[in-house]
């Protein structure tokens, strides 16, 4: 929460952080942006390289963000490392994924600790490597206490599965008598998704040229703005997540309402 803790700490709400993009409201960032990182083995292949080596240059994508992301006093950043179809692909490709994620884990720990972020995972995570799992199980006890932006990686992650484990959970809360279906709403199920706290994503980021959400936070990005950039994964850098933030600013959020609606609620809140 840099930017936030930057202003509040200095009591000058107009200040903006040194190296922040000039055209952004520090004001109006998302709260939690969300990114399907996509791309990584198009952007090897058209180098000639094996698709492994673009999951590796992802990385250097992964960790600049981390550190926008923080900049700007975003709150939660998640990031679709696994997902469940992923487990499908060539084993190597797997087993290296893997690898990196423990890597990256193990080497991010110290900074993520200095900046007091905090690490969460979404998705099935008993089907990781024991070993990926223990790196991932440990960068989140690690960092529970943490009060700076919480870094979700998704893994081992579906929305539909999410969704299928929330009912499972709920179908057998309901036979212990524990909920009422009857009165069960909107906030009542979300109480059994893999995250119930965190807020829903402001803005969905996909890389990569595609257009379609591919099995994410189905629940989730009911009313997210969407970004598509068209970089591969491992371009997508600090400046292309600037312009995603300028992108979200420049949208209306109407949540089904009118514009007009919209203007009188902010009216309203102003005491107008
Ligand atoms: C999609 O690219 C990306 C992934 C399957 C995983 C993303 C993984 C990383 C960025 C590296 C490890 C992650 C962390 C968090 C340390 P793709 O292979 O589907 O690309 P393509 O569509 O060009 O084939």
């Amino acid at each position: 929460m840099a930017a936030r803790v930057f202003r509040s700490s200095l009591m000058l709400e107009t200040m903006p952080k040194p190296n922040a993009h000039p055209e952004i409201d520090l004001d109006r960032v998302p709260r939690h942006i969300a990114i399907i990182m996509d791309g990584n083995g198009r952007w090897a292949l058209e180098r000639g390289l094996e698709r492994n080596a673009g999951h590796r240059e992802g990385i250097e994508s992964v960790r600049e963000v981390i550190r926008a992301g923080r900049d700007y006093g975003i709150e939660v950043l998640t990031l679709y490392a696994f997902s469940i179809e992923n487990w499908s692909r060539p084993k190597s490709e797997v087993a290296e994924l893997m690898r990196l994620l423990e890597e990256y884990l193990e080497s991010e720990l110290a900074e993520v600790m200095e900046n007091r972020g905090r690490v969460r995972s979404i998705g099935r995570l008993d089907r990781l490597p024991p070993s990926t799992r223990r790196a991932v199980e440990n960068a989140v006890r690690e960092t529970e206490g943490n009060d700076g932006m919480q870094i979700v990686f998704a893994l081992s992650y579906g929305g539909r599965t999410e969704i299928v484990d929330a009912a499972r959970r709920l179908a057998r809360d309901a036979e212990l008598g524990k909920v009422d279906p009857e009165t069960l709403d909107e906030k009542g199920f979300v109480a059994y998704l893999y995250a119930p706290d965190l807020p829903d994503p402001d803005l969905l980021i996909r890389t990569g040229c595609e257009q379609r959400v591919s099995n994410f936070l189905l629940w989730q990005i009911a009313y997210s703005e969407i970004h598509l950039s068209g970089c591969m994964w491992p371009e997508f850098r600090r400046s292309e997540f600037e312009t995603a933030i300028l992108d979200f600013q420049r949208r209306e959020r109407r949540f089904g309402l009118t514009s007009a609606q919209i203007r009188a609620g902010a009216d309203e809140t102003a005491g107008r």
